[in-house]
């Protein structure tokens, strides 16, 4: 039997008085954040800042700024302490750098499309980058893995409720409100997030 089944056994006997607490508070109380399509542009190759979570320096701006920041938790809300979040996304004219992305422009030298950053104690973490540009037929969208001791437990993407959420899209209404944040502006191009991933 199953712990939880264990839990909601005890519960259905009226046994509550005799489980301890630390059992109670097992009952999952998040859903697992849906899985989304990896896409084409998983980065390939040497990766010149490879553990930075900073995609976008302090030193030019051509975009809006995003901090995206989030905690990893599990299904009970504890934090998920040393996952990987590895994180790309298209610069904001809406372009990977990937050679399987031929889209004509130039890519921003300035501009790393990719980063990594480790949940700290309490399972956050945070990314400074731009806000991603839209590419057609697709709204605007931020690619994900999470991984755990070195092995992927989840492959997501991020959609943005203000620009256009997941429109185009055919997942239910329960998981479209786990794919998808709200941007808030901070400063006249300055935005963050705060978005939960559940593992
Ligand atoms: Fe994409």
């Amino acid at each position: 039997m199953k712990r939880r089944d264990f839990v909601r056994t005890g519960l259905a006997a009226g046994a509550v008085s005799a489980l301890p607490g630390t059992l109670l508070a097992q009952e999952e109380i998040y859903q697992r954040t849906p899985r989304d399509a990896e896409g084409p542009f998983y980065p390939v190759g040497s990766r010149s800042n490879d553990q930075s979570d900073m995609l976008a320096t302090m030193q030019t701006q051509r975009g809006d700024i995003l901090y995206l920041n989030g905690t990893v938790t599990d299904v009970y809300g504890a934090p998920v302490v040393g996952a990987l979040v590895d994180l790309w996304q298209t610069d904001p004219g809406g372009r990977y750098r990937h050679p399987s992305d031929t889209s004509p422009g130039e890519r921003y030298e300035d501009f790393a499309y990719w980063g990594k950053a480790t949940t700290s104690e309490d399972g956050r973490f945070s990314f400074r980058t731009y806000v991603p540009g839209a590419y057609a037929p697709r709204p605007a969208h931020i690619h994900y893995k999470v991984f755990r001791d070195n092995r992927p437990v989840l492959t997501s993407q991020i959609y943005f409720r203000e620009l256009g959420g997941t429109k185009g899209h055919s997942f239910s209404r329960q998981n479209e409100d786990l794919l998808v944040t709200s941007l808030v502006q901070i400063k006249p191009d300055t935005f963050e997030t705060d978005f939960r991933v559940v593992i």
